[in-house]
């Protein structure tokens, strides 16, 4: 199941979801989590599991969406992103691009198409956990404007985190 039926497309991506080299933004489902794993699993030292998907497809708090290329006639997810609003903030949980099309502006676009679905429903204050090392995360947040907050000791058990917030 589909956490929101509304893609994020609407009066956000100008040419009908697609992103400017062609990809698709769609909602995440059930079916996308086995791909989305490999990526985690290349993309964090500490993945998340099939079962934290299942359950953010679940949370009516959450919102998923995935980016998906065509190539050869099939889609493949190459970037996802996971979050949270509830009460006027925003909790960003996940973001992750496959390693072989980093650098080409997918991250951004997911951020673009999300922070502008977050000001659609008065969102005026987003925040993240960023591991203090993460410096393509923390450059990437930083260019969206999100400021370092402060400091989670411990937050990743092998790792500080910085907590980043951006006022819409
Ligand atoms: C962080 C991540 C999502 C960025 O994805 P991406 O699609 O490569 O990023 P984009 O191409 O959209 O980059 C947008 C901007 O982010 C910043 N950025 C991205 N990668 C960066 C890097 N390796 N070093 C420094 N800045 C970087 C730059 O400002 C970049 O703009 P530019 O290319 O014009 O310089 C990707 O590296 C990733 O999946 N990392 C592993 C998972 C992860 O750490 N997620 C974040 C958890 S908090």
């Amino acid at each position: 199941m589909a956490i929101n039926e509304d893609t994020p497309s609407g009066g956000n991506t100008p040419n009908g979801g697609k992103t400017p080299s062609g990809q698709t933004i769609q909602p995440m489902t059930a079916s996308d989590i086995d791909a989305i794993l490999e990526i985690e699993q290349k993309s964090f030292p500490k993945p998340w599991t099939r079962g934290m998907f299942e359950s953010e497809l679940r949370n009516h708090v959450s919102s998923a969406y995935t980016i998906k290329t065509s190539g050869g006639g099939k889609e493949r997810i190459v970037a996802y992103i996971v979050y949270w609003m509830a009460h006027g903030e925003a909790h960003i949980l996940n973001i992750a691009v496959d390693p072989a099309h980093r650098r080409q502006g997918l991250a951004r676009t997911l951020l673009e198409v999300s922070l502008e679905r977050m000001r659609v429903h008065l969102i005026y204050e987003v925040f993240l956990e960023v591991r203090v090392s993460n410096a393509a995360a923390r450059g990437l947040y930083n260019a969206f404007g999100f400021k370092e907050s402060y400091e989670r000791k411990g937050y990743y058990g092998d790792e500080d985190a910085i907590v980043m917030r951006l006022e819409m």
